[in-house]
C-alpha cells in the first residue's frame, strides 16, 4: 500500500546561495534502508506544516544518518514559508521518488548542460565525475541569467578544479562568458564531441539543446532531460504530472529524448521499458 504520510525531517542549517535561493542542510529522522538508496536525479516531497508539500531534488544523497542537502529557490507560499523556518524546525519528508540519471555509462565523453536551478538535479552526477568515481569524461556548460542568479557557488568552485566547467550568463559582466549554453556548443563539440548529453533547466533550453545536439550527430537515445511538472502524490495516483500517457513522478523526471518525444506525441506508456543505462 502506498503511504502518503510524511515522516519527520529536521532542518539543520541553511545559507543564501544565489539570488532568491537557499542551500538547506536536512536530516531524515530514523532513516530506513530505502532512504539511503537514492540515485542522483531522484526527488523527494518536502512538507512545511500548514503550507503543504512540494517536490525538490536531492543536492547530495542521504548518508547513513539521513543527512542530505537541497537547494531551494523562493517561488511562492511554500518556499517562502520554508525560508522563514528556524534551525531545528520539524518538516515532513516522503521519498525517494522517480528515476534518476543513467549512471552506467558506456559513453566516454558526456556533456552536461544546465540552466539556472537546473544545475541542482545534475549536481550528484557532476560530483561523482569530479571525484573520478564514474568512468566518463564530463564537460559542463552552465547558463544563468546573471551572476546573482547563479547557484551552488561553493560546489562550482570545487568542480572548476577538476572538470571542464564553462559558465555563461545572459547578462554577463567581464570576464564572464556571454550568452546561453548553446552559444558555446561549437567550441565544446570541436574540443570533445560528446557521445551523450544530460540536460536540465527551463524546458525551452532543454528542447533547444536536444535539437542542437541531434543536428550535431548525437542520437536521440543518448540525450537525457529532467522535466519539472506540478506534483501532488508523487506516486502515480493523482495524474497531476502527466506527460502524455506517462507519469513524470514515476517514469521520470529524467527521460531519454526519444521517449520524451514518444510521450509528448501521445504514445503508449508500455513503451517505458526505460533502463537507466547510457550505452
Ligand atoms: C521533480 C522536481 C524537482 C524539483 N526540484 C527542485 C529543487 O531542487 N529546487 C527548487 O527550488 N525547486 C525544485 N522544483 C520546483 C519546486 O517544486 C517548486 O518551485 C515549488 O513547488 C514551488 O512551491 P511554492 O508553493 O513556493 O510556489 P507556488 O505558489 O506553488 O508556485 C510559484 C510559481 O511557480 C510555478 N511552479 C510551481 N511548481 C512548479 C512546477 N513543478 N513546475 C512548473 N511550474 C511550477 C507556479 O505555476 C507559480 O507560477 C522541482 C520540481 C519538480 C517537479
Ligand atoms: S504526482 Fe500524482 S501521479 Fe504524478
Amino acid at each position: 500500500m502506498i503511504d502518503l504520510t510524511p515522516r519527520k525531517l529536521l532542518l539543520l542549517d541553511h545559507y543564501a546561495d544565489g539570488d532568491e535561493a537557499r542551500h538547506f542542510s536536512l536530516r531524515i529522522d530514523k532513516p530506513l534502508a530505502g532512504d539511503l538508496a537514492v540515485i542522483p536525479g531522484q526527488f523527494f516531497m518536502l512538507a512545511v506544516p500548514g503550507f503543504g508539500e512540494a517536490p525538490f531534488t536531492y543536492l547530495s544523497l542521504p548518508d547513513q544518518q539521513g543527512h542530505f542537502n537541497a537547494l531551494v529557490r523562493r517561488m511562492g507560499a511554500l518556499t517562502q514559508a520554508l525560508f522563514e523556518q528556524p534551525m531545528g524546525a520539524v518538516l515532513g519528508y516522503r521519498g525517494p521518488f522517480g528515476k534518476g540519471w543513467p549512471l552506467f555509462f558506456c559513453a566516454r565523453q558526456v556533456l552536461v548542460v544546465a540552466g539556472g536551478c537546473g544545475l541542482v538535479p545534475l549536481a550528484g552526477v557532476i560530483e561523482e565525475a569530479s571525484r573520478h568515481r564514474l568512468p566518463v569524461h564530463l564537460s559542463v556548460v552552465y547558463g544563468a541569467r546573471n551572476r546573482a542568479a547563479q547557484v551552488l557557488g561553493r560546489e562550482r568552485g570545487r568542480w572548476r578544479q577538476s572538470l571542464r566547467f564553462i559558465e555563461t550568463c545572459d547578462e554577463a559582466e567581464p570576464p564572464q562568458r556571454q550568452g546561453s549554453p548553446l552559444d558555446h556548443f561549437d567550441e565544446l563539440f570541436a574540443a570533445e564531441p560528446p557521445e551523450a548529453v544530460l540536460c536540465c533547466g527551463p524546458e525551452a533550453l532543454m528542447l533547444a539543446t536536444a535539437e542542437a545536439c541531434l543536428q550535431r550527430g548525437v542520437a536521440a537515445d543518448k540525450i537525457w532531460l529532467s522535466l519539472e511538472r506540478r506534483m501532488h502524490c508523487a506516486d502515480g495516483l493523482c495524474g497531476h504530472c502527466y506527460l502524455g500517457t506517462s507519469y513524470v513522478c514515476k517514469d521520470g523526471p529524467t527521460y531519454r529524448y526519444d521517449r520524451y518525444l514518444h510521450f509528448q506525441a501521445g504514445g503508449y506508456r508500455t513503451f517505458i521499458a526505460q533502463d537507466q543505462r547510457l550505452c
